[in-house]
């Protein structure tokens, strides 16, 4: 393992993205959305609680003004499967009626949990939906969403760390990596 730091876990495999090549990569895709949204408002919505991190670090590098809001829904799955059937937990706070809408996501899988969010938010009548998410697998091609801003493809592996949890664990770590198989057995 050529982790640096301690919060870089010995729980880790391998270290995928180092917390500087993440605010490298969120920083290029903040320039990106300031230029597409010049002049326009626009409301953040992060799905929670994976995308606490990417929010709070890809909204404090971006130099203009945004809104944001939260969005928490549970997906009804078998284990680690996501089904596509989908329960709001949380709803935004924001009437989204003629908003631009940028969905923050941390990770990509399947994308199933996420186009049934975007077809709800397009449901309630907003100017533009659009999706800038950390983190996307290999899967997520099969999605009939298109995902704007995308921070790094990643191989179809289980990665934590920056949010992303295994059994609600992890999430704090700065860097995302993929677990040791110690941790699973
Ligand atoms: P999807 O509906 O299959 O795209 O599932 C997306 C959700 O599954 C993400 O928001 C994560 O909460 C979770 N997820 C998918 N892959 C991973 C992973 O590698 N690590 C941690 N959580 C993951």
């Amino acid at each position: 393992m050529d982790s640096q730091h301690v919060s870089d876990d010995l729980d880790l495999e391998q270290t995928l993205f180092t917390e500087k090549q993440i605010q490298d990569r969120l920083a290029e895709m903040a320039r990106e959305i300031e230029r597409d949204y010049a002049g326009r408002d626009v409301l953040l919505v992060g799905v929670l609680k994976g995308a606490v991190m990417v929010m709070a670090d890809l909204a404090r590098t971006l130099d203009r003004h945004v809104e944001m809001d939260w969005m928490a829904v549970s997906s009804y799955g078998s284990g680690t499967t996501s089904s596509g059937v989908v329960r709001i937990l949380k709803d935004l706070d924001t009437d989204i009626s003629g908003r631009d809408v940028l969905v923050v996501e941390d990770i990509i899988d399947t994308g199933l949990t996420l186009s049934w969010l975007i077809a709800n938010l397009k449901s309630r009548g907003p100017a533009s939906v659009e999706i800038a998410t950390l983190l996307r697998k290999p899967d997520a091609q099969q999605m009939e969403v298109d995902v704007k801003y995308v921070g790094f493809d990643i191989p179809n592996a289980f990665v934590v760390g920056y949010g992303l949890d295994y059994a609600e664990k992890y999430r704090n770590l700065r860097c995302v990596g993929t677990l040791a198989p110690h941790v699973y057995s």
